[in-house]
């Protein structure tokens, strides 16, 4: 089986979905290996340490070409209609938001699995891409918020006087959010905490951040493996009122609050936004599904009331060496999963396969996808 790697055609997106490291492990297992040449150029693989590792170098037709196509982003309709009928595809590719897509795959042959669905279970964690970038995504939100920021993070004694900590506020501790805690409070801030899963509280807590409890019953919030469910709209409502309170408090608010399948909740209003410290800075980490903040601009950054509203749409690609080489890693996994003696294993009994297989056959094969089709 021929295993391609073509290069990511999204804007912005500087990620590979192999690189060297796992290219020579998928040429011990016996598959075939085509890179598209300069794929992972914008994440610092060279073509030659591709070659080293036994990948043949070659063009976008040719890697697209192949029978398991691993990819970054979704095909665009360009990319598919070079992919072979019946042929593999593993990629991120937002099943239950970009449904255009999966048709398109479906009427296709293509055989294509999601790495946003794959099960949240002990055997499929080699193959969480989504925690593996959420981490990346929460480190690099603090970074870019000290960097905006016109003020220090870390307590300073100096002749001139005494600087206070920042306050960080870390909106949904799931794995990106204590990614964030742990890296705001390195930098020496005052970190707190705020989410509406009860087990979440714990975690913060270790990280050294105080955990926000709100007047809000969020008994039923805890959905399986591990995510949140929506709340009642009269909740959601409330929740937005009791959080503005502590968000006027803070140097920065870091929000990654996400219900699968779903906009994202908002979470700041236009007027906790107002209540805020002039200087004061948000990232917005939802800002690809839609933001937790009111006044987000998916993909760019804006001052609103004197606040900056960070909203990047893709926070990995900004430290592409390690999002690639994690990335790739879950790939791997997951080619390991779900190609047996070089044909693809089709058990849809299987729970991973399951879970993440989306379309075969010329069909939509996901319980899940199929109901919002
Ligand atoms: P996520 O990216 O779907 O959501 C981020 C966070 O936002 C979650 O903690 C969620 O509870 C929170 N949230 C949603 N709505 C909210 C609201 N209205 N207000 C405040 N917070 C809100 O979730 P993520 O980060 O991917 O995972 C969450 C948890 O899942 C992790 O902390 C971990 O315990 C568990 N997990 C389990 C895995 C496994 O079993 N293999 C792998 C990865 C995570």
């Amino acid at each position: 089986m021929v295993i391609g790697v073509p290069k990511e055609t999204a804007g912005g997106e500087t990620r590979v979905a192999q690189t060297p490291e796992t290219v020579a492990k998928l040429k011990k297992q016996g598959f075939d290996v085509i890179v598209e040449c300069g794929a992972g150029a914008n994440s610092y693989f060279p073509d030659d340490a591709y070659e080293q590792a036994g990948a043949s170098l070659g063009t976008a037709d040719q890697a697209l070409g192949a029978d398991f196509v691993t990819k970054v982003a979704a095909p665009t309709i360009a990319e598919l209609v070079k992919m072979k009928n019946g042929a593999g595809l593993i990629s991120f590719l937002r099943p239950l938001d970009d449904l255009e897509t999966i048709r398109e795959l479906a009427a296709k042959g293509i055989t294509a699995y999601a790495m946003e669905l794959v099960p949240r279970s002990t055997k499929a964690q080699k193959m969480d891409a989504l925690s593996a970038m959420a981490s990346i995504a929460g480190y690099k939100a603090v970074l870019l918020a000290a960097e905006v920021l016109p003020r220090f993070f870390p307590l300073l004694t100096t002749a001139a006087g005494t600087i206070k900590p920042a306050s960080v506020l870390v909106l949904g501790a799931g794995v990106a959010g204590l990614q964030a805690l742990a890296t705001a409070r390195r930098l020496g801030a005052v970190t707190s905490a705020y989410d509406v899963r009860a087990a979440a509280a714990e975690e913060a807590k270790s990280l050294g951040a105080k955990f926000i409890e709100l007047d809000l019953d969020t008994t039923d919030a805890a959905a399986s493996g591990g995510y949140a469910a929506a709340l009642s709209s009269d909740r959601a409502e409330r929740q937005v009122q009791l959080l503005a309170g502590h968000i006027s408090k803070m140097d920065v608010v870091i929000t990654t609050a996400l219900i699968p399948g779903r906009k994202a909740p908002l979470l700041i209003s236009e007027e906790a936004v107002k209540g805020m410290i002039p200087g004061s800075v948000i990232v917005d980490i939802a800002a690809p599904n839609g933001g937790n903040c009111a006044l987000t601009v998916p993909g760019e950054t804006v001052i609103r009331h004197g606040v900056t509203i960070i909203g990047s749409m893709n926070l990995p690609a900004g430290m592409p060496f390690h999002a690639s080489q994690l990335y790739a890693r879950t790939v791997l996994a997951g080619v390991g999963e779900l190609v047996k003696d070089g044909a693809f294993r089709l058990d849809l009994e299987d729970e991973i396969i399951k879970g993440c297989c989306i379309t075969h056959n010329g069909q939509v094969v996901h319980d899940r996808v199929k109901s919002l089709l």
